[in-house]
């Protein structure tokens, strides 16, 4: 895999010939069950490419030529079409990748609480850039944007499950054990690390039966409930149903922030003042 995810000066991927290489007729038969299976759900057929991306995922590890035929004669798309898509979205891969994706957030939040130290220090261990796979095929290493796991930073995810307030050594423990094949199991969500096919299944629609395991919202998620129940603050309440009811309570919402934000003001102006008196009164 020696130079998988690298460009050629013409700026193009290395790509395995074996991309091209046509299905064997049981993978071609069973991918057919499956992408007519994804394809029921909605009502133009075309709508299923993102899930019939994964699906390809599932299969060869990542998006191949063959995949790309494959989902443009399904789905009636060109195949121009179909890897405009692919080359759209970065959860598809172009090139062969890990058996785990390992990204470390170095977003605003993660890095200032040390999310840029966690790349360094696991970025020269695995002597890996972004997007790039150690030569066992293990690990695709990649820098990401902000996880949605903001309350637990550092962040790092390995194939979207959430490994939360990590460290350089934490880090590193966790890609030597991802490796060596010893059990791993994320700080919330499943009770066991998936792989890369095996997430690329579920992302397709197929669930794997671990989606109710483990810790859903931790500690530092239900801070703010916390609080809200500590000062017995509660929705305001709505005498609407349905749609309405949503914009009502948006409409609420709205304007009871903007209540806090005039007391806010209010406040620091009264604070200001009170500020201005003691000093000119001590002049
Ligand atoms: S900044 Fe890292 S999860 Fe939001």
């Amino acid at each position: 895999m020696e130079h998988y995810g690298e460009q050629t000066a013409s700026g193009h991927l290395h790509v395995p010939a074996a991309s091209k290489v046509p299905y064997a007729d049981d993978v071609l038969a069973g991918l057919h069950t499956d992408a007519q299976a994804v394809i029921a759900r909605y009502p133009n057929a075309r709508s299923a490419l993102l899930p019939l991306l994964h699906l390809v995922q599932s299969v060869d590890g990542y998006i191949t030529g063959r995949g790309i035929t494959f989902c443009a004669d399904v789905l009636g798309l060109t195949e121009a079409e179909v890897s405009g898509v692919a080359t759209f979205y970065t959860q598809y891969k172009r090139h062969p990748n890990g058996e785990y994706t390992v990204g470390v957030c170095t977003n605003t939040l993660c890095a200032i609480m040390g999310g840029d130290q966690i790349w360094d220090a696991v970025s020269e261990h695995l002597d890996l850039g972004h997007d790039e796979t150690t030569g066992d095929g293990k690990i695709t290493l990649e820098r990401v944007e902000c996880n949605a796991a903001c309350d637990f930073a550092p962040v790092v995810m390995v194939n979207w499950e959430f490994y939360d307030n990590q460290t350089p050594e934490s880090t590193i423990a966790l890609v030597d054990d991802l490796r060596a094949g010893a059990p791993v199991r994320p700080t919330r969500g499943p009770n066991r690390q998936c792989t890369f096919k095996e997430m690329s299944r579920v992302l397709a629609g197929f669930p794997d039966g671990h989606a109710d395991e483990g810790v859903g919202a931790g500690p530092a998620t239900l801070e703010g409930l916390r609080v809200a129940h500590e000062h017995h603050w509660t929705a305001p309440p709505s005498s609407f149903s349905g749609p309405e009811a949503d914009h009502a309570d948006l409409a609420a919402d709205a304007r009871d922030e903007r209540a806090v934000v005039r007391e806010v003001a209010v406040e620091s102006l009264e604070g200001a003042r009170q500020a201005t008196d003691t000093t000119q009164a001590g002049e």
